[in-house]
């Protein structure tokens, strides 16, 4: 059985949603699921898992959120080298440049991206659908 971490930040609840979509999909496959916050996660407990789902909403000016995603992700970046990760989140008004940038920054980290999947605002069906597949990948 394969250990999946679901690693994210959200503000109004739209990432939440589709972090709590990842780990349904996940778990559909038999994987064991741990739903994290991102102010709980760590450099230490990447290798705990098998791979891992960030999520983090378009924030600042299509960047990641500050305060405690990105301090975050600058800690466990140096440990994603060779690790499978997938990337999700939530956006209003740009056109996902922040996912682009956050994939490029995981890509030159070593990781290797199962998936992304970008939301705009609340997830609808197909991005939950989306999200449930994004799991699913990982397990
Ligand atoms: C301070 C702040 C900055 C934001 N910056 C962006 C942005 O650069 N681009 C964008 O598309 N949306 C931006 N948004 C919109 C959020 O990404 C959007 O509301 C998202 O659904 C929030 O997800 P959450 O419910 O998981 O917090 C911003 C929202 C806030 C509050």
């Amino acid at each position: 059985m394969s250990k999946i971490a679901v690693v994210f930040w959200s503000g109004t609840g739209n990432t939440e949603a589709m972090a709590q979509a990842v780990a349904d999909g996940a778990s559909a496959k038999n994987a064991e699921v741990d739903i994290v916050q991102a102010s709980d996660f760590g450099a230490d407990g990447v290798a705990g898992y098998d791979a891992i789902a960030f999520g983090c909403p378009a924030m600042g000016d299509e960047e990641l959120e500050g305060d405690e995603f990105q301090p975050m992700w600058d800690d466990v970046k140096p440990e994603l080298s060779g690790k499978t990760i997938a990337l999700f989140g939530s956006y209003d008004w740009g056109t996902g440049e922040w996912m682009d940038t956050w994939k490029d920054d995981a890509e030159e980290a070593g990781a290797s991206i199962a998936g992304t999947v970008i939301a705009n605002n609340e997830p609808d069906d197909e991005a939950i659908s989306a999200c449930n597949d994004l799991g699913a990948s990982l397990a």
